[in-house]
């Protein structure tokens, strides 16, 4: 079983692609991190983060294990990793490997933005999760207070629309809930209703 989980920053698809691969033993891969470890390896190397060569090299180089998570998941990276992700050739240079990833014989969860629509587009579940802009700033507010970065609600929220943005408007695999996706709005759930609700989608789309 293929499941896909797309929606924009801190809507809580990270937390429900992971619970549900739990539950269901699936692998699961927040894909995510590969444009964030793209954009980090290209900032390491002193490149500038619109070099598309240096960006192309770095996304071939990446392996789907054993990312810097706590190095990844700062505030500057998501931004960093959303300018990457807007290049066709890095976009391209990533396919393959999400798509063998999705392969494997009992099937895996992934999450990201274009899991449902260009990764996956005949994954057996495509849920698109969404939440409204504050309820989102303050979840990665939260977050990224306990990472110990010094950071304010109104930055987080700009920063969120701003690459909302940026996701949503780039010409190729533009975020956007794929035809056959159901949408999952946590704006009122925490990550227990949100989990309970992604079950039942699956368990309404798949016989188990
Ligand atoms: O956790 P959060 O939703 O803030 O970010 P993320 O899922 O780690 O993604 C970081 C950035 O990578 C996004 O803003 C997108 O620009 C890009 N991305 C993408 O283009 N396609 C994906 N499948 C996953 C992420």
């Amino acid at each position: 079983m293929i499941i896909a989980i797309d929606g924009p920053a801190a809507s809580g698809k990270g937390t429900i692609a992971r619970r549900l691969a739990a539950h269901y033993r699936l692998a699961h891969l927040d894909t995510g991190l590969l444009y964030r470890a793209t954009a980090a390896s290209l900032l390491q190397a002193d490149k500038g983060l619109g070099d598309v060569a240096a960006a192309v090299a770095a996304a071939r180089g990446l392996g789907l294990v054993e990312f810097d998570e706590e190095q990844l998941r700062g505030a500057g990276m998501g931004e960093a990793a959303s300018v990457v992700a807007a290049m066709p050739e890095v976009r391209a240079a990533l396919i393959q490997a999400q798509r063998d990833f999705a392969s494997r014989p009992r099937g895996a969860v992934l999450d990201g933005r274009d899991i449902g629509t260009v990764i996956c587009p005949n994954a057996d579940v495509k849920i698109f999760v969404t939440a409204s802009p504050a309820a989102r700033a303050q979840r990665r507010a939260l977050e990224l207070m306990r990472r110990g970065e010094k950071i304010d609600y109104a930055s987080v929220l700009a920063d969120i629309a701003r690459r909302d943005a940026r996701d949503a408007e780039r010409a190729d695999a533009p975020m956007r809930a794929a035809g056959d996706a159901l949408t999952l709005d946590t704006t009122r759930l925490d990550i227990d209703a949100s989990l309970a609700r992604a079950i039942a989608i699956v368990e309404s789309r798949v016989i188990t």
